[in-house]
């Protein structure tokens, strides 16, 4: 085949471009080397050229999961792949086939459109749909992880592409392979399974609070919408990442002992043996919910939420961190893991 015909040309390099407004805590980032990236084919060469040289690298997507450094050294991947087809329908699943750089939103809003109900509770989670398994985004009792089929991703360790089948993303909270092999794979496109089979998921508190009867997947994704607008900020106002600590999970014991102390302390079943703590609570407990430490803060509405009133830095945005991760030791004795990537 006639290369020149036939491969995507390498993607156009922006030098010194300023990430400003494509992460979403709003801090004032400059990229050294951007690419944007808009067919899995361009990855290869681009790769070998970045190894070649040895060069740092990272992929972006919506830059919603990301505390970034004023500067970024290297080569930094714009994900913006968008192509998205339904591959196969039957009487138990529809599979659809979704670039990387979809908007995971307009892409729950474009399953609803098509009848493909199943993702209504992780409606308004900012962020693009290749990082979404990254992270396995979860709200309102749903996973990502129940409706990934496969992964396709560019694995930089053999330079080819790669397919991941469901079980070997190894899906946990929070969790997945993807976050164990950073800087490894280039995840280029989702395979989706949605089942025909639907059923309304409003056990949790927050959300069943919302209906009387049996909801509808519109009325679900309407109701997951308002309370996601009321309880976080949103970036496009107050720089933010979501929450910013993940849950803790304890061991039984150690949870019998806290609620022993702590009649108030809020948290969910998990794993047997263990048991996971609503950190926004021990953050609150602790004083810190709407507190300021110079341009960044605890936002007002939700205490696991971390912000930038605006000129903050991803130095700021730690050394906060750090002192809410302290205190909750010192108090409760319990660790909290910053939830977003940290470069
Ligand atoms: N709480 C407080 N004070 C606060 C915040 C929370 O006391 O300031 C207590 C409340 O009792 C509340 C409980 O903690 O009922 C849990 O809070 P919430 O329902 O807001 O959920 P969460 O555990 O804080 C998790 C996810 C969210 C997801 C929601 C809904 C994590 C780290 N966060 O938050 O995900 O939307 O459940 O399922 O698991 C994200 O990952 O960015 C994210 C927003």
């Amino acid at each position: 085949m006639n290369r020149a015909q036939n491969a995507p040309s390498l993607p156009k390099l922006s030098p010194n471009l300023g990430l400003k407004s494509r992460n979403t805590f709003g801090f004032e980032v400059c990229a050294e080397q951007a690419y944007e990236i808009t067919d899995a084919a361009q990855i290869p060469e681009l790769m070998q050229a970045i190894a070649a040289q040895n060069l740092p690298w990272r992929v972006l997507g919506g830059g919603s999961n990301v505390v970034l450094p004023s500067t970024l050294p290297g080569a930094t991947l714009l994900m913006n792949i968008t192509a998205q087809e339904i591959v196969s329908a039957d009487e138990k699943e529809t599979r659809i086939a979704v670039g990387a750089g979809v908007n995971w939103h307009e892409f729950v809003i474009w399953s609803l459109q098509h009848d493909l109900p199943g993702l209504e509770n992780l409606a308004l989670i900012p962020g693009t749909v290749g990082a979404a398994p990254i992270q396995n985004i979860g709200a309102y009792g749903v996973e990502i992880a129940q409706y990934v089929n496969s992964i396709e991703a560019f694995d930089t360790q053999s330079q080819t592409f790669v397919t991941l089948a469901n079980a070997d993303c190894q899906f946990a909270y929070r969790d997945s392979y993807f976050k164990h092999h950073p800087n490894r794979f280039i995840v280029t496109k989702v395979i989706f399974s949605i089942p025909k089979a639907w059923q309304a998921r409003t056990h949790y508190a927050d959300l069943a609070k919302h209906f009387s009867t049996g909801p509808s997947a519109q009325a679900i994704f309407d109701a997951v919408c308002a309370i996601r607008s009321q309880k976080l900020p949103n970036p496009k106002v107050i720089g933010n990442a979501g929450s910013f600590f993940q849950n803790p999970i304890v061991p039984n014991e150690q949870y019998e002992t806290l609620l022993s102390k702590h009649p108030g302390l809020v948290s969910y079943p998990d794993a047997p043996g263990t048991r996971k703590l609503a950190a926004g609570w021990l953050i609150d407990q602790c004083g810190f919910k709407g507190q300021r430490m110079g341009e960044v803060g605890v936002y007002e509405n939700q205490a696991l939420v971390l912000v930038n009133h605006g000129g903050g830095t991803a130095q700021d945005i730690l050394g906060l961190a750090k002192c809410i991760q302290d205190k909750v030791r010192n108090d409760f004795g319990v660790s909290l893991q910053i939830e977003p990537n940290v470069y």
